[in-house]
């Protein structure tokens, strides 16, 4: 019997720029593929800024495996890989390009993920070395941009829409982050941007348009429904 290794598909979550949500919504969709029985691997490669874990509200440290690897933190269900359970907390990660890309190609190799199908890489802004690796270096891939919905937000984006279209990356669309949110007495819409700016290129799909809310679970689950039309992603995704 030949066993035949499945690929996980990989979903790059990014921006040019921080604070818009990447993180929020990686770990979202996490959670979101996990309920709908997809077996999930989540990278940090926000290297110098790990927030993963934070934001999952859990801690643990790595350890390696007999053969070497690098195992995987498990919560919920959901594998995770941080430099933020590596190095000690606080510390300032003061590595030049060279040394945080050879971090993140390491969790791409030499991590012992246990049969996952979907990989979810929570990228750092900018369009930096640790990018170009993770789109070198894996295969199948598509990503999804996260902006709110600001002209310093969008602008940034489309910088990283061109560089993944540089890269030939397909992208299954955008997620606006931090609209609007629902007045706690009267829940009226208040929209938290004067202007809502939107991507100058209609090729991107809108996957959603997520409140400033503490629980966007059902909206995750609303993403995943949507994703579960792209070509590579229906695969896992069936309901
Ligand atoms: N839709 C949202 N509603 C409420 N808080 C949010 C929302 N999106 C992000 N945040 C908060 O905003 C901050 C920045 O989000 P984060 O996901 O860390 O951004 P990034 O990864 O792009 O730097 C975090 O404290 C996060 O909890
Ligand atoms: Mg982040």
């Amino acid at each position: 019997l030949i066993a035949t290794e499945i690929k996980p598909f990989t979903l790059f979550v990014g921006s040019a720029k921080g604070g818009v949500g990447k993180s929020t919504v990686t770990l979202g969709l996490a959670k979101a593929m996990q309920r709908r029985g997809v077996s999930v691997g989540v990278i940090d490669a926000d290297i110098h800024g790990p927030s993963l874990l934070t934001l999952a509200n859990f801690e643990g440290r790595h350890v390696f495996s007999a053969s070497k690897k690098i195992v995987p933190l498990i919560h919920e269900g959901i594998q995770y890989i941080s430099i933020g359970a590596i190095v000690p907390q606080y510390e300032a990660i003061a590595w030049r390009g060279v040394m945080a890309q050879r971090a993140v190609l390491q969790f791409l190799k030499d991590v012992d993920f246990n049969a996952i199908d979907v990989i979810l890489i929570d990228l750092p802004p900018g369009t930096s070395d640790i990018h170009f690796a993770v789109c070198q270096q894996t295969d199948p891939k598509a990503a999804i941009l996260v902006s709110t919905p600001d002209q310093v937000g969008v602008n940034d984006t489309v910088r990283f829409y061109n560089f993944l279209k540089r890269m030939s990356i397909d992208v299954c669309g955008i997620i606006y982050n931090m609209t609007h949110m629902s007045c706690p007495s009267c829940r009226h819409t208040i929209y938290l941007h004067d202007t809502h700016h939107s991507f100058p290129l209609n090729e991107v799909k809108i996957l959603h348009q997520l409140p400033w809310s503490k629980d966007l679970s059902s909206h995750f689950d609303h993403i995943i429904q949507e994703l579960s039309h792209h070509d590579y992603l229906s695969k896992f995704l069936i309901s």
